[in-house]
């Protein structure tokens, strides 16, 4: 059976073989498989490791810190976080359609990296958090449509002129396994927990044209929802929970006083593999204290609803 110290230690040789000198970067995301992939490189190669976490203004509240508490204090692993919230909203500034959002993100995504890596001089080999099931979508794109319909850019994404021998030291292994490696790795146990956030991040959850104040309005709504759903002990009974901020107002009262505020729709899904999903059916207690934290903590928004629907026919996005 898969032995997750076996791994490990195999895993360690082949990328001290891969990359026998020259300096390795690798591409932290927030996520388990990115984090997996650096712990392994940090233990064949240390010193000659640098992660580099874009922090494009689209994250989660306090996701850049946890990634460089995580990684830098942590682990003592060198780690680069470039703060390119500006460039990328400034970039996003005045878009609406969801795939020309992906594809902004993408393209800047990349061109940060480049500039990244070719500051890292001679960086020669590039470390990717890629999984069997990325492998086997990536070459054979036909096998679902819903990874047509949307562009994920997590996987092969990267310009083939940058000269960087690409890293793949989880291709074998399917999720569990990567959450076995992780453990064995020292991985905090809610890192290894950690839902998927999709590379495009809140862009794909804030409807509409993206700005700070809408953005730190969502943060501060999805940040109420997983405090909550993890003090129900809740968060690992779901796969992915997330806040969504419509392009809709609608009338409330407040007090004396009429409002017109923005709405919040709140989603959690149960699902083996994410190509099919059914909502979660969580605790109305808990729902009432989400809605009531959120309209009464987070400014300008006066309505809560709660996302019923299953995939097919709605994505677990909603855009
Ligand atoms: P949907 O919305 O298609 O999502 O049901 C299925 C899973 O994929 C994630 N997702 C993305 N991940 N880039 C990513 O890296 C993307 O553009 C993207 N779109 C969706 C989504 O969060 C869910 O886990």
């Amino acid at each position: 059976s898969w032995q997750p110290s076996h791994f490990i230690q195999e895993a360690v040789e082949r990328i001290q073989q891969q990359a026998p000198s020259g300096q390795v970067i690798c591409a932290l995301s927030g996520g388990v498989d990115s984090a997996v992939a650096a712990l392994l490189a940090h233990q064949a190669i240390v010193e000659r490791l640098t992660c580099i976490f874009v922090d494009n203004g689209l994250l989660r509240r306090g996701e850049a810190e946890q990634v460089s508490r995580t990684f830098r204090d942590h682990f003592q692993i060198e780690l680069i976080t470039v703060d390119a919230a500006e460039e990328f909203l400034a970039a996003l500034a005045g878009v609406t359609d969801p795939e020309q959002k992906r594809k902004i993100i993408g393209e800047k995504f990349i061109r940060i990296f480049e500039r990244e890596a070719r500051n890292l001089d001679d960086a020669a080999y590039l470390v990717q958090g890629t999984l069997y099931p990325d492998v086997i979508e990536s070459t054979a794109p036909d096998r679902n449509v819903a990874v047509k319909i949307k562009t994920h850019h997590n996987v092969g994404g990267l310009p083939d002129d940058m000269k960087l021998k690409v890293i793949e030291p989880l291709r074998m292994l399917f999720k569990d396994e990567v959450r076995a490696a992780g453990l064995a790795l020292g991985l905090p146990e809610d890192w290894v927990w950690r839902h998927p956030f999709p590379g495009p991040g809140l862009a794909v959850r804030l409807l509409g044209a993206i700005s700070f104040e809408r953005l730190e309005t969502l943060r501060h709504a999805d940040a109420i929802f997983l405090e909550e759903l993890r003090a129900a002990g809740l968060y690992r009974a779901t796969q992915q929970a997330f806040a969504v901020l419509l392009p809709v107002q609608s009338v409330g009262v407040m007090g004396d006083y009429r409002t017109y505020a923005d709405t919040i729709a709140i989603r959690a899904v149960s699902t083996e593999d994410f190509m099919t999903a059914d909502w979660a059916r969580l605790p109305y207690e808990l729902l009432a204290k989400v809605s009531s934290r959120i309209v009464n903590e987070v400014t300008g928004v006066n309505r809560v609803v709660y996302d019923i629907s299953s995939k097919p026919p709605a994505t677990i996005e909603w855009e």
